[in-house]
């Protein structure tokens, strides 16, 4: 696509080049199914375990305490499904990711009481709140690190020592915080945590569930026993590969990259107040790059595809509600009333992103608002 700019990394990210590269090589040369006893299958399985091995290095765990899967969804399946069971109290909060949320519709319906923890108006949750509604059966806690649609930071370390006084097993989903801000496994409480490799520019379809070592899970799948029983299927080598690989470059440039968004998202402030347009800016204490924005004059979903139009890519909603003009759930549980919601919109900024293109992408929401106005006041 050319000419077309892409600010929605909050939904995916490209491929980083060294990451495909990498996937091509394997993909040509560990073909070996990695359970073979075989030298070829050898091969592939050596490239899974020394995988396993950058990828707790990086993360701050033991290799053992790594399952790869297929990505944030299937992490958060097998973590809340494997630890839950009749007569159990799960405390989760009512702005996760779809995946976590309708897993926990489904776990209701097998006798499991669920607690849903709100946001405040800054988008975070509180160890207050997560105190007050720990009880003696409270079995899990499942609360994500960055809210997918707000970009706000929940105090994991707080909440996982809350968890660890009252023994409750802790698991996070950090799908949109790994590769992006470090989050130490070594310095917290974290039980379970959840990966995809697709949020840090590595391939889809991939993901990872660290397991600390003494917490035992259920399986929901069955099989040939690959990835300790829990994941049980042939692996992907490449996917694998790529992930890893992807997580050494986004570690490796932890600090520069998000130096660099930050400086973007300064230049896109500067930019858009030096226009009219009538906006605000939604939640606390929030990622840089991760901006999710009311504009009081136009429609959230308008606005997404005249900036289509225009070769900019954003997003309304989360990824999952998009095509629908269903207001973000995260707005509603802060607070937001309908309207507003309505009227909101989510720009994620990459490590790709230069000033250029964020004057560009200003210019094209100031010329959009301002025709819009112009036709409804023209009728
Ligand atoms: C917070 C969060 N959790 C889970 C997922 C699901 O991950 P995957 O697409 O790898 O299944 C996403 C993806 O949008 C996400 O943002």
């Amino acid at each position: 696509m050319k000419n077309y700019t892409y600010f929605d990394i909050a939904a995916t990210t490209p491929i980083d080049s060294n990451v495909l590269e990498i996937m091509n090589e394997v993909n040509s040369n560990f073909f070996g199914n990695p359970s073979s006893v075989h030298q070829a299958g050898q091969k592939s399985h050596n490239l899974i375990e020394k995988s396993r091995r950058t990828m707790a290095d990086l993360l701050g765990c033991l290799p053992s305490e790594i399952i790869f899967t297929s990505g944030g969804t299937e992490s958060n399946n097998i973590a809340l499904n494997g630890i839950l069971k009749s007569g159990d109290h799960f405390i989760t909060t009512s702005y996760e990711h779809p995946s976590i949320l309708n897993t926990a519709k489904e776990i209701e319906k097998r006798g499991i009481d669920v607690t849903y923890l709100k946001p405040n108006s800054e988008g975070i949750i509180t160890v207050e709140e997560l105190r007050a509604k720990i009880r003696e059966n409270t079995k899990l806690v499942s609360i994500m690190s960055l809210n997918n649609e707000l970009g706000t930071l929940n105090p994991i370390e707080n909440l996982s020592e809350v968890c660890g006084e009252f023994e409750v097993c802790f698991h996070t989903d950090a799908v949109q915080q790994i590769g992006k801000r470090k989050l130490g496994l070594a310095e917290t409480n974290i039980n379970l945590l959840s990966i995809a490799a697709h949020k840090f520019y590595g391939p889809k379809g991939v993901g990872a569930l660290f397991i600390k070592k003494g917490v035992t899970l259920n399986p929901i799948f069955f099989g040939g026993g690959q990835e300790s029983g829990y994941r049980p299927g042939t692996e992907s080598v490449a996917l694998i590969a790529g992930m890893t690989e992807a997580l050494k470059i986004a570690m490796l440039n932890l600090n520069s990259n998000e130096e660099h968004i930050r400086k973007m998202e300064k230049e896109f402030f500067s930019k858009i107040n030096q226009t009219s347009i009538n906006y605000r800016i939604n939640g606390g204490s929030r990622l840089h790059g991760f901006l999710n924005i009311t504009f009081h004059d136009i429609e959230g979903q308008t606005l997404l595809m005249n900036l289509d139009m225009f070769g900019f890519a954003i997003s309304f909603g989360s990824a999952c509600s998009s095509g629908s003009n269903k207001p973000s759930n995260a707005l509603l549980e802060i607070g937001m009333n309908e309207t507003d919601a309505k009227k909101s919109v989510r720009i994620s900024i990459g490590k790709f992103i230069q000033t250029e293109n964020i004057n560009l992408l200003v210019n094209a929401i100031n010329k959009i608002i301002t025709n819009h106005l112009k036709k409804d006041f023209n009728g």
